[in-house]
């Protein structure tokens, strides 16, 4: 018999990660650049990230994280009927990333798209496959956020070399039918392409709006710009989403911010009410990893078993568009 209460919920089942061996440290950037250490610590929380191999690209990391995932948890990926990557430095344009996936591990009749929202791209993708699981269009869903941004980056511009790093976090998503398990509980999504000048990788057209832009393929930045908005508008857009969710900064157990730079997450955690502790970040070992750093700061967490079953999570992404996305999640696993 049917219990008419029982409802289907998009429940994270697994998780898996995967970084680059290869470290840049600070003080291996003061000998490219004109900064120190002490700058890049005192501005940033960063002291060093991962940069992959020059024949390591977006898809390797993602397959990475994927046979990560396969080693810890007891999934079987070749019935995943649909795979979103989030990621603004594929391999290619196309073919997708998502499609590379598909080839590695061989899925039947599966789906697979790349999506594109930056630093907001991981809790975008959430978003998009909890919408797929819920219609019942799906059942099995891949959501990677992987970037190798050390390929996309200018290292003679000091005030963006010093952020990025590569590497690649991954969920698996699943229907099931079980009110108990974990569940996305709410999301929230804002976008201010009015500002989509202040970060940017140029590709096909020179102008966003009436701006000129820097044709090189590496990201550019008006650092400042986009600090003032992270701590103003993404502040307020994670007040809408816990609001929405009913839940306050003490009923939350962790607060997982896109690891932009620790003193942006340092000010987020004060304005909002978060005591330090429940915000994650692995900023300091990988930099900012973009859609990546969601999954990579909160699979560290889970490898330390900070993380438990039933604990409530704020995950919110934010950058180039200007756009953010958030979601609250109950974790399952
Ligand atoms: N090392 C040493 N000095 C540096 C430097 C570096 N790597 N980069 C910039 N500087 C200098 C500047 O030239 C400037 O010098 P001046 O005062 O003589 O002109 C000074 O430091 C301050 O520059 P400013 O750009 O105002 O620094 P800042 O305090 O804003 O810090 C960022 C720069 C990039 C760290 C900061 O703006 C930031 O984190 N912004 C958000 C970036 C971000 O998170 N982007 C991704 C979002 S998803």
């Amino acid at each position: 018999m049917t219990n008419v209460n029982l409802r289907s919920n998009a429940v994270i089942t697994a998780i898996g990660s995967y970084t680059p061996e290869k470290t840049l440290t600070n003080f291996d950037l003061e000998r490219i650049v004109d900064t120190s250490d002490e700058w890049i610590v005192q501005r940033t929380g960063i002291r060093e990230r991962r940069i992959s191999a020059d024949n390591e690209f977006t898809s390797d990391l993602c397959i990475a994280a994927l046979r990560n995932m396969e080693s810890r948890y007891p999934v079987n990926l070749s019935d995943v009927d649909y795979i979103i990557v989030a990621t603004s430095t594929p391999d290619s344009i196309l073919p997708s990333v998502a499609s590379r996936i598909q080839a590695a591990f061989g899925m039947n009749r599966c789906g697979s798209a790349d999506i594109q929202a930056a630093c907001a791209g991981f809790t975008a993708a959430i978003q998009l496959a909890n919408g797929l699981l819920l219609s019942g269009l799906y059942r099995k869903i891949i959501v990677v956020g992987a970037e190798t941004l050390s390929k996309a980056t200018d290292y003679s511009d000091r005030t963006t070399c010093i952020l990025f790093g590569d590497g690649a976090g991954a969920f698996l998503m699943e229907a099931q039918q079980d009110n108990e398990a974990g569940d996305v509980l709410a999301a929230y999504s804002d976008t201010d392409g009015s500002g989509g000048h202040h970060l940017y990788r140029s590709s096909l057209s020179p102008t966003v709006g009436d701006y000129e832009l820097t044709m090189n393929g590496n990201i550019v930045q008006n650092g400042r710009e986009v600090y003032r908005w992270a701590i103003s508008e993404v502040a307020r857009g994670i007040s809408e989403l816990m609001q929405e969710s009913g839940l306050s900064a003490a009923q939350l157990d962790w607060f997982v911010p896109h690891n932009a730079n620790q003193r942006i997450i340092d000010a987020l955690v004060v304005k909002l009410g978060f005591s330090p502790e429940q915000a994650l970040s692995s900023i300091s070992r990988y930099g900012n990893t973009s859609a990546a750093s969601i999954p990579l700061a909160l699979d560290d967490a889970v490898r330390a078993g900070q993380i438990k079953p039933g604990h409530l999570l704020l995950l919110h992404g934010f950058g180039g568009g200007l756009t953010q996305a958030g979601v609250v999640i109950r974790w399952a696993i």
